[in-house]
């Protein structure tokens, strides 16, 4: 079997049919290449008897883009040989069938992403099934990539430098009908079935097509770059497109140069040009990072890796969501938009009632922004009954409680409801802080007990922490996961602990930064830092967000549990600083408007200038070293998540990635907290840990599990 199926009718048009033995979609791997190069050397070979060709797909998708397993093993010195694969079995065999003189037909059937939308648009024409659910794109970008298989050369010659850039830098995926009002598809069809008979059509009136950019006296439509109006907007974008990646992101930068430089020389040289540029990004660690993470991690998330195996599938239809306060809402809407009925219950009907108008107004939005229908939103909205009454609960196949972060009534609002529950159903505590195991205590039944983490706003985050206490069974594990991917989002498994996972690393995080303060670092350094090293928000941003007074209470929390254990609180020094801010300056955080920065009524927020006045400096202010304060933000996050592997809290290498980047925001280009030591070298990050062990305190030793990997020249996988 081969992976392209050519055959001709009787018409003397040919339909090369994409059907990759033994996957379930076809993708661009060496396999596929070598039956495109035959399959375009035969038809140079009947040239004079093809009358056309249709391009088409056996699967469900028309193809799904460039094999990653392939090119995550592509190494820095086998650049040169990659850069001649491109260009001999995928940019040659292209140009040859856009430039043979004979039509040739995208027929759009589903899917076409990457190395699949760029095969399409080498085509002269292109029919698609009006479906807007098929998705059409560039999406390389968000895997570190670009589009090499003539992407970045061929959209801007259709659309304009203008117009192709977004898609190309956001990697937006556009519906075959938006891929129309574009220009990019030439006719829509309403169901597969028509796909063959249009694109045959297609041909008849199409005899003798030419790309484009091949015809005589071609100019690219709104400019090249040295018109004047384009040459404006891109005398600003590399400052603009900075402003965004922070120098992190490698790819979005090569891809405006691909474009700027591929628009200003003739078709085969831009086609050059991309290729390096892709070469480059291929053998980079970046885009290795990413596609580890984003790609080959978070699909076995998806595919359940981290789920016990031996369960069936359990689907929830009625929620219980007790709280009706900012978690709860947003959990409400998180399960009502998954159609799912839910009993949002709060000490009174007013503040029930209150949680319910979180989802009108979020869905209120949807829909003036024409993503859902009036229909759409009652129907969700009508799935959501605010109470103050107990009953309304009977036959929830699961209740999540949300109420106040206080054991008592946590453990009140567990014995009141419990019984409610269906026979097979189960219950989850959202809790940010208290160990599950002892808030399962008040349960009547702990193996059905589980801790339910959620993230804030609840709508945007796409993470979920389930955290497992001591009792919670296999079974009840498996349900929450599948409770999980029901409502859209992605879990996480891990141990029970204090502060679990998430809440854990993002601490030592907030407190590295304010940590800096005492020591004399400007406030603004480390702020800026944070974000350069790829952090979505300052320490210091984040800490006022959070509160420092809701800081203070989880430290004092904690502290008193560990010396109750009989052990000895190791103090942090950011201790002092975050006591100072609430009890001598009275400035807890952002909801009183005054925190580590100002919140003026009027304008953006500042960072508050009594910081100079009050810690730096008292303190002995060393010289800034930028990069090692970005290093201290990132190690020693990265230095608790191994902690956290080390101590069976995290079980596996992608739930610690994962969770690090959708539950802190850990920075993305590194492919999360584990990967960012695996990339920095296992053996040179032990040793810089050490230097800043040394340096800034014993926070910083690395673990044992870290040093012995170093050892053996492993890495985390
Ligand atoms: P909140 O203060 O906004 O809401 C709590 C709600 O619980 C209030 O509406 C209150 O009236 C209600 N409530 C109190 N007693 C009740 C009872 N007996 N029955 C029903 N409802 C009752 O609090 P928030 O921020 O929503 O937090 C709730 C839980 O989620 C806490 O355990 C918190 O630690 C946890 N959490 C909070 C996050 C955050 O970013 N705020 C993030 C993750 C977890």
């Amino acid at each position: 079997m081969t992976a392209i199926r050519f055959e001709k009718n009787s018409n003397n048009i040919v339909t090369l049919t994409m059907d990759m033995p033994g996957q379930s979609a076809n993708t661009m791997n060496a396999d596929f290449r070598s039956a495109f190069s035959a399959a375009i050397e035969r038809i140079v070979n009947e040239k004079d008897s093809i009358k056309g060709v249709i391009l088409s797909s056996a699967k469900k998708t028309f193809f799904a883009g460039g094999d990653l397993r392939e090119l995550v093993a592509v190494t820095p010195d086998r650049a040169e040989e990659f850069f001649t694969m491109l260009e001999t079995t995928i940019s040659n065999p292209m140009r040859t069938l856009e430039t043979l003189g004979i039509p040739v037909v995208a027929a759009i059937n589903g899917a076409a992403l990457g190395g699949g939308w760029e095969l399409a648009l080498c085509c002269h024409g292109r029919v698609a099934v009006n479906d807007d659910r098929i998705q059409l794109g560039l999406p390389e970008v968000t895997l570190g990539l670009l589009p090499g298989g003539g992407g970045t050369t061929r959209l801007p010659r259709y659309l304009g430098i203008e117009r192709a850039l977004p898609l190309l830098l956001e990697g937006k995926k556009v519906s075959p009908r938006k891929a129309q009002q574009l220009g990019l598809i030439h006719q829509l069809v309403a169901s597969q079935e028509d796909l063959q008979a249009a694109a045959e059509a297609w041909i008849t009136a199409n005899p003798m097509p030419k790309q484009p950019w091949d015809v005589k006296g071609y100019k690219i439509p709104g400019g090249s770059p040295s018109s004047p109006k384009v040459a404006q907007m891109l005398a600003i974008a590399p400052a603009m497109l900075k402003a965004k990646t922070k120098g992190c992101y490698p790819a979005p930068e090569a891809i405006l140069s691909a474009v700027v430089e591929g628009t200003q020389v003739d078709f085969d040289t831009a086609l050059r040009i991309e290729r390096r540029y892709f070469t480059e990004l291929a053998c980079g660690r970046v885009s290795k990072n990413m596609i580890g993470t984003f790609w080959f991690q978070l699909n076995d998330i998806k595919a359940g890796k981290s789920r016990p195996a031996d369960f069936p599938t359990n689907k929830v239809s009625k929620v219980g969501v007790l709280g009706a306060g900012m978690m709860g809402s947003g959990i409400a809407y998180a399960c009502a938009t998954r159609g799912i009925d839910v009993v949002l219950k709060d000490v009174s009907q007013e503040a029930a009632a209150k949680g319910k108008q979180y989802s009108e107004q979020l869905l209120g939005k949807k829909q003036s922004r024409g993503r859902i229908s009036a229909d759409e939103a009652k129907l969700t909205l009508d799935r959501i009954t605010p109470t103050f009454e107990q009953a309304a609960l009977q036959a929830c196949d699961l209740i999540i409680e949300a109420v106040f972060e206080d054991s008592r009534l946590k453990a009140k609002v567990t014995q009141e409801t419990e019984p409610l529950l269906c026979e097979q159903g189960y219950f989850a505590s959202n809790t940010s802080t208290i160990p599950i195991t002892q808030l399962a205590e008040a349960s009547a039944n702990a193996e059905k007990f589980v801790g339910l983490h959620f993230f804030s706003p609840v709508d945007k985050m796409p993470l979920v922490e389930i955290i497992r206490g001591r009792q919670t069974s296999d079974e009840t594990l498996a349900k929450a996961f599948d409770f999980v991917l029901q409502i859209n989002k992605t879990p996480i498994v891990v141990n029970d602990s204090r502060g679990f996972f998430t809440s854990r690393v993002f601490g030592t995080y907030v407190n590295e930064g304010i940590a800096m303060l005492a020591e004399g670092v400007p406030a603004a350094a480390i702020e800026n830092a944070a974000v350069l090293a790829g952090m979505p928000v300052g320490p210091l941003a984040v800490s006022d967000e959070v509160s420092l007074t809701l800081m203070q209470h989880i430290r004092n929390q904690s502290k008193k549990d560990v010396e109750s254990q009989g052990q000895t609180w190791q103090a942090h020094p950011a201790e002092a600083i975050i006591d100072r801010m609430v009890d001598e300056y009275a400035r807890p955080g952002k909801a009183k408007g005054a925190g580590f920065y100002d919140y003026p009524n009027k304008g953006r927020k500042h960072l508050w200038t009594g910081l100079t006045e009050h810690f730096t400096q008292s303190a002995k202010t060393e010289s800034v070293d930028l990069e090692e304060i970005k290093e201290r933000l990132l190690f020693i996050q990265t230095i608790e998540t191994i902690r956290c592997l080390e101590e069976d809290v995290l079980l596996s290498v992608r739930d610690a990635n994962i969770g690090s980047i959708f539950g802190l925001g850990f920075a993305p280009w590194s492919g999360g907290a584990v990967q960012y030591a695996n990339q920095y070298g296992l053996r040179q990050f032990t040793e810089r840990a050490q230097q800043l062990s040394e340096r800034h305190g014993k926070r910083f030793a690395p673990p044992s599990l870290l040093v012995e990997k170093a050892e053996q020249n492993e890495s985390f996988e």
